[in-house]
């Protein structure tokens, strides 16, 4: 199989590239490197010992994804390619809705031009917004917190059509809050500008690039005040998507699936175990909620598990040690290499 990887050059894309090579898949990278570097795609072509094609464009424009489908023989797309940060959304709600619906539809109208029907779509746990339970279900009801949160679900509900149209095989994937790094350490998650994310903003703290770590929040109805998350290791959701593949088939219409461990720790938590890993006192400062995060949640992940036959194995402590071998290597991401 050929497998379109859009956003294939950032954190999660790349390690999944690598999962799918190793699972003897064929991949195209398409990346408009907006917040990646080409260094990732050279990283991801020495990981995996072979020239991976690597095609610079915009998800957008659909006349590109096209001939990319089309000159590559692309069987099936796995579409990672949007603006990522809950914070900056709430700031440039206009270039999330533009960037991550125009990607997507871009996606979308080349798959009809070209008779692709097989999409794996990145969505998030953004969409349960403040669950009222946890763990959360694929049935729990969703909305969302931030203008990125709505990006995904009218992202989802956009697809739900499709499929039911009869336009689409579709499986969309709700990730809970991917850390790590493949365990070379070649590659890792290399944002441009300021990571929004704890554990890259802790890294960075350990690294000495900053004084102290921030904690968003210290009032929450939590065990310890802050926000608790479901922190999965991104191999295990790159190997994810490589079950998913292989589990969609033609007529299977839309399928959702929540992949996260089904284990919440709060921030704290995960700076107590990154002190043990790290061997070093990460200082901390308390600060105010910050707009559009939510208290608490972690997923209810049985139905990928039945669907897929996959479950996470990486545990937090691995998933620290992981990130941390990657941003030793690379304290300045790939940029200063
Ligand atoms: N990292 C997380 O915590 C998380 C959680 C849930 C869902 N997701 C979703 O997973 C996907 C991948 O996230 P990530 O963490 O790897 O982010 P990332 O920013 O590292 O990767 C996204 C990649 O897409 C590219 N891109 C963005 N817009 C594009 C466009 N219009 N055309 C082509 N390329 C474009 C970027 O250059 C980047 O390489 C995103 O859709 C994100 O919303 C991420």
């Amino acid at each position: 199989m050929t497998v379109l990887v859009t956003g294939g050059a950032g954190y999660i894309g790349s390690h999944t590239v690598v999962a799918l090579q190793d699972a003897g898949q064929q991949v195209v990278i398409f990346d408009d490197l907006s917040n990646s570097s080409e260094r990732a795609v050279d990283a991801v072509r020495a990981l995996v010992g072979s020239d991976v094609a690597f095609v610079r464009g915009d998800a957008a424009d659909t006349d590109m994804v096209s001939q990319t489908i089309v000159e590559y023989g692309v069987d099936a797309i796995v579409h990672f390619a949007a603006f990522k940060s809950v914070s900056e959304s709430m700031e440039r709600p206009m270039d999330y809705f533009v960037n991550n619906m125009g990607s997507l539809f871009g996606v979308v109208k080349a798959m009809g031009l070209t008779g692709t029907r097989r999409l794996i779509f990145s969505s998030s746990c953004a969409v349960y917004g403040e669950p009222k339970d946890v763990p959360v279900t694929e049935a729990s009801a969703t909305t969302a917190a931030s203008p990125y949160g709505w990006t995904k679900l009218h992202g989802e509900q956009f697809l739900e059509q499709m499929a039911l149209a009869g336009e689409l095989d579709v499986m969309i994937l709700r990730y809970f809050n991917p850390v790590g790094a493949h365990p070379s350490g070649a590659i890792g998650e290399d944002p441009r500008g300021m990571s929004s994310n704890l554990v890259p903003l802790l890294m960075q703290v350990a690294l000495g690039h900053h004084d102290r770590l921030r904690v968003f929040g210290s009032d929450y109805n939590t065990p310890d005040g802050s926000p608790v998350r479901d922190y999965l290791h991104v191999l295990d959701l790159a190997e994810g998507h490589v079950a998913a593949l292989a589990a969609l088939s033609s007529g299977s219409g839309c399928t959702t699936l929540n992949i996260g461990t089904g284990r919440g720790y709060s921030v704290l938590q995960v700076v107590a175990a990154a002190e043990q890993v790290l061997q070093r006192r990460i200082p901390l400062e308390l600060v105010d909620r910050r707009p559009g995060d939510v208290a608490c949640i972690w997923a209810q992940t049985d139905l990928a598990a039945d669907v897929l036959g996959w479950t996470a194995t990486r545990d937090l402590t691995k998933m620290l040690e992981d990130h941390w071998r990657w941003q030793k290597a690379h304290p300045d991401g790939f940029g200063a290499l």
